[in-house]
C-alpha cells in the first residue's frame, strides 16, 4: 500500500512505508496534481461535455465497485418514521413501534436544552469527544484513555472490522444475533464462519473453540444480552472464550436492562477484549447516533488512527453528556422498562399461539405456534397501527421480537393480539 505522487512528469513516484519507487507512466491529465494543476483546469473547460463523457460503452458504473460489494444484499433497516406514517395512514404519534427496540421515553428533558443552547454548530466537534468521554468514564469507572466513542454502536462494529480483517480473514459469528455483524463483515470483505446457538440460545462453546482452532478466525462477536432472544453470556463461558486466540467482541448494547455489571473494566486485563455500549437504548438517543466502546490500550490506539475524525457530531455529544447529567431520569426509565417486560410476558404468554422467551434486555421473542403465521400476524398488527419485528431467517423463522414499550403500548398491543385471536 502506498501513495502515488504525480508531478506531471513521465514519472510517477510511489512511496511505501519501505521504499520510493520510480514507475514509467504515461502523463494523464485526469490523475494530475500539483504544478499541472493551472493547466488542468483550463483544459478540462475547453472540452465540450460530450467529448468528455466518452465513456467506453461496455463499461457499467457498477464496474468500479469492488467485486465483493457487487454481490451484497443490502442490509435491511426499518422504514423511517415519516414513510411509515403515510403508509400506514396514520399519524406518527398514533403509531404503537415496538420493532426497533427503540426507547419510548426518550432522553432526559435536559438532551433537548442542551441541543437548544449548542453555540458553535459551525465549528467542527471535537474529534477526540473529550467532554463525552470524561463523562463516560465518570460513568462507567474506567478511565477515558481506555475508551472511544463513535456515531452509534454500529459505527464502532464497521471500524474495529476495518482495522483488524483484511479481505478474506474470518469472523465468528453466532446466529440468530444481531445481524450488523454478518454485514458489516461482508462489506469488509471477510468470511463469516456461522456457529448457532443452542435450542435455548445459549453459546456453543464446545463448537466456538473447535471452529477456532480449525479455521483460525480473527474475532468473534458476542451479545449480551444477546438480540433477538434477550438472553445472557455467563461469565463462565466468556472466560472460556477469552482463552482462545481470537478478538473477542462483547456487544453490551442492551446491557441496562439486564441488572448485570458491564465488562468495561475487563479490557484493563483482557488484552482480546473489547466492549461496546450504546446511549440509543439506555438514554433514548437512537435518532442521534451515540455509540461507545471500552478497547485495551494496545488496540485503541489503532481506531484512533483509522476512525473518521469528526465521527461524533456536535449535537451527539451535547446529547450524551447531557444525558448523563440525569442519572436519575436514567435509572426511572430504565425501571419503568424492566418492570414492563414483566407484565408484557405475562400477558403475551396468555395467548395460546405465542411462546415467548424470557428476556433479559428490552424486548421479548416469540415464538408463533398453533399454526399461525408470523409473517401475517406482524403485517395484521401494522394494519392496525403496531409494529413488530418478524424474522423469516433459518434460525428463527416463524418468529416475532416485540420491544418493551410503555404501558398504554402495551395495552393496545395486547388488544390488538386479542382481535387476531
Ligand atoms: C446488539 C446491538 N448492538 C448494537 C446496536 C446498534 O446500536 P447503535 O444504535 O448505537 O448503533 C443494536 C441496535 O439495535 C443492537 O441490537
Amino acid at each position: 500500500m502506498g501513495v502515488i505522487d504525480f508531478y506531471g512528469s513521465s514519472f510517477c513516484l510511489i512511496k511505501s512505508n519501505t521504499n520510493l519507487q520510480q514507475v514509467g507512466l504515461s502523463p494523464r491529465p485526469s490523475c494530475s496534481f500539483g504544478r499541472n494543476q493551472k493547466k488542468l483546469v483550463a483544459m478540462a473547460s475547453t472540452i465540450p461535455v460530450e467529448q468528455v463523457n466518452k465513456f467506453p460503452q461496455q463499461l457499467t458504473g457498477d464496474s468500479f465497485i469492488r467485486e465483493h460489494l457487487r454481490k451484497l444484499s443490502p442490509y435491511q433497516p426499518i422504514l423511517p418514521f415519516e414513510v411509515l406514517s403515510s403508509r400506514l395512514g396514520r399519524k406518527p404519534e398514533d403509531i404503537v413501534k415496538l420493532d426497533a427496540n427503540e426507547n419510548p421515553y426518550g432522553p432526559p428533558p435536559e438532551v433537548l436544552e442542551a441541543l437548544g443552547s449548542i453555540t458553535f454548530p459551525y465549528v467542527y466537534p471535537d474529534p477526540e469527544s473529550r467532554r463525552l468521554r470524561a463523562a463516560l468514564a465518570e460513568d462507567s469507572g474506567l478511565e477515558s484513555k481506555y475508551i472511544l466513542a463513535g456515531c452509534g454502536a454500529d459505527e464502532l462494529i464497521d471500524l474495529i472490522m476495518r482495522c483488524v480483517l483484511d479481505p478474506g480473514d474470518k469472523i465468528v459469528d453466532c446466529p440468530p444475533t444481531f445481524t450488523m455483524y454478518e454485514f458489516d463483515a461482508a462489506v469488509n470483505g471477510a468470511l463469516v464462519i456461522k456457529v448457532p446457538r443452542r435450542e435455548d440460545f445459549s453459546l456453543n462453546v464446545e463448537h466456538i473453540t473447535e471452529v477456532v482452532k480449525q479455521e483460525k478466525p480473527k474475532c468473534i462477536f458476542l451479545t449480551s444480552p444477546n438480540n433477538p432472544d434477550g438472553s445472557i453470556i455467563d461469565d463462565k463461558v466468556l472466560l472460556k472464550i477469552l482463552e482462545l486466540p481470537i478478538l473477542v467482541v462483547l456487544d453490551e448494547a442492551y446491557i441496562e436492562f439486564s441488572g448485570i455489571e458491564s465488562k468495561m473494566s475487563w479490557v484493563k486485563k483482557y488484552e482480546n477484549l473489547i466492549v461496546l455500549r450504546t446511549f440509543s437504548k439506555r438514554a433514548g438517543l437512537a435518532g442521534l447516533r451515540v455509540g461507545y466502546g471500552a478497547f485495551p490500550l494496545s488496540i485503541i490506539e489503532y481506531l484512533w488512527r483509522a476512525k473518521q475524525p469528526y465521527n461524533v457530531s456536535v449535537a451527539a455529544e451535547v446529547s450524551a453528556c447531557a444525558a448523563l447529567q440525569n442519572p436519575t431520569y436514567l435509572e426511572d426509565v430504565k425501571n419503568a422498562l424492566v418492570k414492563e417486560r414483566g407484565r408484557l410476558f405475562e400477558l403475551l404468554k396468555g395467548f395460546s399461539f405465542l411462546r415467548p422467551f424470557p428476556s433479559h434486555s428490552n424486548f421479548i421473542l416469540c415464538e408463533v405456534t398453533s399454526g399461525k403465521d408470523a409473517k401475517k400476524l406482524k403485517e395484521d398488527l401494522a394494519q392496525m397501527g403496531v409494529m413488530i419485528r418478524h424474522y423469516d431467517k433459518k434460525e428463527l423463522n416463524g418468529y416475532v421480537r416485540v420491544s418493551v414499550g410503555k404501558p398504554e403500548q402495551t395495552d393496545i398491543l395486547i388488544k390488538c393480539l386479542q382481535k387476531l385471536s
